[in-house]
């Protein structure tokens, strides 16, 4: 069965309250709270002193009706005397001075001093409640970003990083280049963290960027990993994990997941979607991307539960359906626990507009009475979490891609996230399941693999990709591959793609980074499809040509090719074109490949299955504003705007 769950923050409300609450949410459906989160200033009110009296009861509240509790440790933001107290527990910023308090997540992850607090707490809240087996679950702190504090330990601690990475500073110098803007280091203390507020971060050595990032993301895994070991010493059974978000400074997620029991993620898609057909949007590449970081079905800590309304100006609120339909497509991804956030909006503090379920006036409301509906529907579907999604396309993702293509931008158009969810929409709009892995797994029963601006090589890609093809999968490389080596600078001497070039079979000996700007290119086949952002002009020396370009100084060289290899082929796509040229080309790969796909979806409706023992599932998703009618699988289907129709193998539909 789905888990359904809740977030709950008992410290908000008067303790008259809670028992209502929470005979509402078991009427509701709802299984499982989520408690605790931030509650750090109410655990530990004065340094040394704990208070869990109030916890103790909200938790009896629950358990009492049979419901299971998720904890959270409050370390993502401590008490005001902490930080009084302690001013070593703040986080610095970019202008190189302590953070202002009085908003959340102020505190350095890194600082010894801190840790010393929010491993004694986390320490006190575990061994108070160890042997309650009605508390399933634990959340260390909350969304973790990749540690950019720029706080006397963390610059330490950097140094110390790249000391013990390099050895010595003429190593740094040389592998960094740091020649360039007499960059190079003498002593090790000249080194400091990103410490220029208005400067971007183009502004910064490439390979100094990468690296700092890389000691950050190692600083948020390490933060995790000391948190479970605690957690885990007092509770060997229950789930450990953490609740991601993708923030601007991305940590390394599947290094961050690599020691937690589920990958776990808030999943706030947008409310208001993009009118401009141009600005691209797909949740489904984040729920893959999740599923990914440890290549089995996750949980959903914070789900969707209504508009926004935090530290922004409100979203216009959820039409009907929404929040439905968000919901099942989490399921449709692979989320075995959905824990909707919140329970009711605040009546203060900065959240207060940001929009529960319920709303400030406590009334049902539409919002509960669909979820009421949704969570109906899936006890019907008891079986569902036995069931895992099975892919036979992977597209590749790598942390150091994502550092290096934010870090240094190629061009005004050119994203790592769009391009890849450019291919990851195509293929669930083709009915195709995909995973989003790590660039450095093993490509075992995948029949198609996805790399997309592979800008920073990983060293034994292109030896793996070779294999892969010439056993008869099916590559698809793009523009932006084997620029740089490991340490982020460009590779010399050797035409583009670089060490991709056997298998690509073509070379770049020219580009185009046009940016916003516009460009066509016409498939041999005869359509034409707008490309923008980056274009190769190709020079086949294997490959054959796919597309040529149309426009411009270049019209006539090729600009999409295909390379036969082995037993299987490479493409590879020169430029960032419009979604149609996707599903053109996934389509040619999976029918070359024999994997099944349905062409007749509309846009924005897209299809992912689930299987197990008992069968499958498979989720029809409409996720656009307006009703949509399509044949499949025998049948005219007809979709109102976010619904999602589940088929299943008992030929029901739901
Ligand atoms: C999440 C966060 C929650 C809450 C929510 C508001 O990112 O984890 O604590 O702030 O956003 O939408
Ligand atoms: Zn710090």
């Amino acid at each position: 069965m789905i888990t359904i769950g809740m977030a709950y923050y008992p410290e908000h409300w008067p303790r008259e309250l809670w028992d209502e609450d929470a005979d509402r949410m078991r009427a509701l459906g709802v299984r499982t709270v989520r408690l605790a989160e931030f509650a750090w200033s109410r655990l530990e009110p004065r340094e040394g002193q704990f208070d869990f009296a109030w916890l103790d009861d909200a938790i009896d509240v629950f358990t009492r009706r049979g419901m299971h509790v998720i904890l959270s440790t409050p370390t993502n933001n401590g008490p005001m005397w902490l930080y009084h107290d302690h001013p070593e527990t703040l986080q610095w910023g970019r202008d190189g001075r302590p953070t202002d308090t009085g908003i959340r997540g102020h505190r350095c992850i890194v600082s010894p001093v801190f840790r010393k607090y929010a491993g004694r707490i986390v320490e006190e809240m575990a061994r108070h409640y160890a042997g309650r087996p009605e508390i399933v679950a634990w959340q260390i702190d909350n969304e973790l970003e990749n540690s950019h504090c720029t706080c006397p330990a963390c610059r330490s601690a950097f140094r110390g990083w790249l000391r013990e990475k390099y050895g010595t500073l003429e190593a740094l110098n040389r592998a960094w280049g740091n020649a360039v803007w007499s960059g190079e280091y003498s002593d090790w203390d000249q080194i400091q963290p990103l410490l220029a507020p208005d400067c971007m971060p183009d502004w910064h050595n490439p390979s100094f960027m990468l690296d700092f990032e890389r000691f950050g993301a190692s600083r948020t895994t390490d933060y995790v990993t000391f948190q479970r070991d605690i957690l885990r010493r007092y509770f060997p059974d229950a789930v450990i994990t953490t609740n991601a978000c993708f923030p601007v400074h991305m940590p390394d997620f599947h290094q961050e997941f690599a020691g937690l029991d589920v990958a776990a993620y808030d999943n706030y898609p947008p409310v208001e979607l993009p009118e401009d057909p141009d600005k691209f949007y797909s949740n489904g590449f984040a729920l893959d991307f999740v599923r990914g970081f440890q290549r089995k079905n996750f949980w959903i800590l914070e789900q969707l539960g209504g508009p926004g309304g935090c530290w922004n100006p409100f979203s216009s609120t959820t039409p009907p359906g929404m929040l439905t339909g968000y919901a099942l497509q989490a399921v449709a991804h692979g989320a075995d626990l959905l824990c909707f956030f919140r329970w009711r909006s605040c009546c203060s503090g900065a959240e207060s507009m940001g929009h529960g379920i319920l709303d400030h006036d406590n009334r049902d409301n539409r919002r509960l009475r669909e979820l009421a509906d949704l969570f109906q529907r899936l006890e019907k579907l008891p079986e569902l979490d036995q069931t895992t999604l099975t892919s036979q396309v992977a597209i590749l993702y790598g942390a150091d891609q994502e550092f290096a293509l934010k870090n240094q931008r190629q061009s005004k158009k050119y994203d790592y996230w769009t391009q890849l969810q450019l291919f990851q929409e195509a293929c669930t709009g083709l009915s195709v399941n995909v995973d989003v892995i790590q660039e450095t797994e093993d490509l075992e029963g995948y029949r198609v693999v996805l790399v997309s601006s592979h800008i920073v090589i990983e060293p034994t890609l292109a030896g793996r990709l070779e294999a892969f093809a010439a056993k008869g999968g099916t590559v698809v490389l793009t523009s932006r591959s084997g620029v740089k080596d490991k340490t982020g600078c460009c590779v010399f001497g050797e035409p583009l793609p670089t060490v991709f070039r056997r298998l690509a079979g073509c070379i770049v000996p020219e580009y185009d980074p046009i940016g916003k700007g516009i460009q066509h290119i016409r498939a041999v086949r005869g359509e034409s499809y707008q490309v923008s952002g980056w274009c190769d002009l190709l020079e086949p020396e294997t490959a054959d040509v796919w597309a040529r370009y149309t426009d411009r100084f270049y019209a006539g060289t090729a600009a999409v090719t295909r390379n036969a290899f082995g037993d299987g082929a490479a493409y590879y796509v020169g430029a960032v074109g419009e979604r149609a040229m996707y599903r053109t080309l996934l389509t040619e790969i999976f029918r070359e490949q024999g994997i099944p796909y349905l062409t007749t979806l509309p846009r924005g409706v897209e299809v992912t299955t689930r299987e197990g023992p008992g069968g499958w599932y498979r989720f029809y998703f409409n996720n656009t504003a307006s009703g949509v009618h399509f044949p499949a699988e025998g049948e005219l289907l007809s979709l109102r705007p976010f619904e999602v129709a589940i088929r299943t193998t008992q030929e029901v539909w739901v």
